[in-house]
């Protein structure tokens, strides 16, 4: 698998903060199946931007310690934009880094309590200049939320959405859980990312999303997300859409020890 959003350069942003963190988290990736990663640190405009030089050296310096542990997994420099309307220029330049440093998908993030007036104008100009915008968990931002119709009208405009993995098992609480729900339901799902800050404390994190993520679009639709279409970003193949199979109902528990406690299950239909 590929995993196309997470913070494993030490101390670029608020990831890992260390090579020693990074290796551990590196080894928590490949336990649970990931091959490769994207590394895509927070960038953003003006005094406290982070050069393509500075990710690609960290990223280089990662990958040397991995190869000489003997850890299989390449990490490919990336970043998370978050989206500022100097944006497009910056693009134009050569300052801002790709999804894998190589085509032209571009992870960018929005703020967290408010959308800008700006950012379908910069939308817009990415892709006039050729570009694919990227929203990373368009399932968190609570103003986007309660608006299915802006989300529907974005991905209909060409932008695309990476589901954060976490979401899935109600990490983030039960809001960003349905949304992402309905955006798998609704096809409008690209590609996937962990963004992860950290080393789990789990050995093997991320399993039970994985098989939440089965669930819901099959194994094919599963290795379209995983697999596919992260692929086709770094080779500019054709991104596929998922079929969806079942979505996840809330339901009591019964018997007792479990009176009244609320869990997950999976409802196919
Ligand atoms: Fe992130």
């Amino acid at each position: 698998m590929i995993d196309t959003h997470l913070h494993i350069l030490p101390s670029l942003d608020d990831g890992v903060r260390d090579f020693e963190e990074a290796i551990t988290l590196a080894r928590q990736l490949v336990q649970v199946g990931y091959t490769q990663v994207i590394a895509t640190p927070h960038v953003l405009g003006g005094k406290s931007f982070l050069s393509p030089e500075i990710i690609r050296k960290s990223v280089e310096q990662l990958n040397k310690i991995l190869r000489e542990q003997e850890i299989p997994l390449e990490v490919l420099p990336g970043a998370e934009i978050y989206l500022f309307p100097q944006l497009p220029r910056y693009v134009k330049e050569g300052r801002i880094l790709t999804l894998g440093g190589q085509g032209k998908y571009l992870l960018v993030e929005l703020p967290v309590l408010s959308l800008p007036h700006y950012v379908e104008k910069v939308f817009f100009e990415l892709q006039v200049a050729g570009y694919h915008p990227v929203l990373a968990h368009p399932e968190r931002y609570s103003y986007i939320m309660n608006d299915r119709a802006l989300l529907e009208h974005w991905a209909g405009s060409g932008v695309l959405y990476q589901l954060n993995l976490r979401s899935l098992s109600g990490r983030y609480g039960s809001g960003p859980k349905e949304v992402a729900l309905w955006l798998l339901k609704h096809h409008m799902i690209s590609l996937v990312g962990t963004d992860t800050h950290h080393p789990s404390l789990e050995n093997e994190p991320f399993l039970r999303e994985l098989a939440l993520l089965g669930d819901s679009l099959g194994e094919d639709g599963k290795d379209i997300l995983m697999q596919r279409n992260p692929r086709a970003v770094l080779t500019q193949g054709a991104i596929q859409r998922t079929e969806f199979q079942g979505e996840f109902i809330r339901t009591k528990s019964r018997g007792k020890g479990n009176s009244g406690k609320k869990r997950w299950r999976l409802n196919f239909f």
